[in-house]
């Protein structure tokens, strides 16, 4: 049952690698990449490709997810979305704009449309809160009234009333990063950018603004793209995620998919932080399956992983079952499962007796893969990790 609810949901939304054709929609995205390709010319005039073949649609109202490696494309690949660069091919296209050919009055027509978050929350420090959430409005030529008006709701929205006349020096991290988000807003953008925005805050402080961020989200119904390198980030607040390596994005779908069955290299390397290996001790007294089984064995350790595929909730008395055709004791050794976006998925290791002696090897094969196939029917995948 499980196998064929796989196929058809398969089927439905496709695989999980990337896109060959980019979406053309421009009333279902805020922003599609059509074959953009980014090369930068160094002095020498030595070129270098930054981006090649992107093809990408980030959904209206969605909050869009970018992961990859240091130095892949992802900074490059959202500054062609305000137009800080211009793709060397292909077009980048905002609200069905394309955003190459914008002159420079498009260009700030553009920028009051997309609000930018960075790392380094780039406050001005000889300025106020609200003297820096006014800033924009300001140079816009805004009359007063309306900049206070502004500012005011924009402070209550980031809960920083309290701290309206503080300076940025006398902030914390989290404090700085809401001015840094309520600037962002000051022209009602629909699209919000942000580059690393959580990276220089400690973990709790980091919760608080993907938590400020998600509100924004639906609040507002503000499309957000984000680049971060933790991957909890992207688990927490995205719809949607893709992966960029070496310029390409060779991976993208939505969280639950991409995270519970990572089809690329780069995403698994990625994600190894959030992977539960096997604890030490544990490690150290397992006989890897590739192995003979050990004639001392009594328990066979099981890897078993809901990717999040299926509608219903991992059903543990049943995999159990499942896997105690000898009929001891199944016990659960390591591992967890997480919710994201309403999918159960993760890994497990469980061990169960083994299934029976061990000293004929051809009959042993054949009743440990009629167990494993039987297990299958209550998770995504079951294979043996090895003995103990
Ligand atoms: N203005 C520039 N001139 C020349 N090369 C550039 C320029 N900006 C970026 N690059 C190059 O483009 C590639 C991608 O850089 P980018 O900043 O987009 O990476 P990133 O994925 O954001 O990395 P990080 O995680 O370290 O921020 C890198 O090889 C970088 O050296
Ligand atoms: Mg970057």
């Amino acid at each position: 049952m499980t196998h064929l609810l796989d196929i058809a949901r398969f089927i439905e939304d496709g695989p999980a690698f990337a896109a060959k054709q980019a979406p053309q929609d421009d009333t279902q995205h805020a922003v599609i990449f059509d074959d953009v390709g980014k090369v930068f010319s160094a002095r020498r005039g030595e070129q270098s490709a930054a981006l090649a073949n992107v093809q990408l649609g980030v959904r209206r109202g969605e909050v869009f997810g970018i992961i990859g490696r240091s130095g892949a494309g992802k900074s490059t690949l959202l500054r062609l979305v305000n137009g800080l660069e211009k793709p060397t091919s292909g077009t980048v296209r905002v609200n069905g704009v394309s955003v190459g050919e914008l002159d420079e009055r498009g260009l700030v027509a553009l920028r009051r449309r997309i609000g930018m978050v960075f790392q380094h929350f780039n406050l001005l420090s000889a300025k106020t809160v609200r003297e820096n959430i006014a800033l924009p409005l300001k140079i816009a030529g805004e009359p007063k009234q309306k900049i206070d008006t502004k500012v005011d709701a924009l402070l209550e929205l980031v809960g920083l009333t309290a701290k309206r006349d503080a300076y940025p020096a006398s902030l914390s991290g989290g404090q700085k990063q809401r001015v840094g988000i309520a600037r962002a807003l000051v022209h009602d953008p629909d699209i919000l950018l942000c580059d690393e925005a959580t990276s220089a805050l400690d973990p709790e402080t980091t919760q608080s603004i993907l938590s400020l961020l998600r509100d924004i989200n639906q609040r507002l119904g503000l499309t957000i793209v984000l680049i971060t390198h933790e991957m909890e980030v992207i688990r927490e607040v995205c719809d949607t995620v893709a992966v960029i390596e070496k310029g390409e994005v060779v991976e993208t779908g939505p969280v639950w998919r991409v995270f519970g069955n990572p089809q690329h290299d780069a995403t698994r390397a990625l994600l190894r932080t959030l992977v539960h290996d096997l604890p030490a001790d544990l490690a150290s007294r397992v006989k890897p399956a590739r192995d003979a089984v050990p004639r001392d064995a009594t328990q066979v350790l099981f890897d078993v992983r809901y990717t999040g595929a299926d509608p219903q909730e991992p059903d543990l008395a049943a995999l159990s079952a499942a896997l105690s055709e000898a009929g001891g004791r199944v016990s659960f050794v390591h591992g967890g499962i997480d919710r994201i976006q309403g999918h159960a998925q993760g890994r497990l290791v469980v061990a169960a007796p083994l299934p029976m002696s061990s000293h004929d090897e051809g009959a042993f094969d054949a009743r440990l893969a009629a167990l494993i196939a039987n297990a299958r029917r209550h998770a995504n995948h079951v294979e043996v990790l090895g003995y103990v």
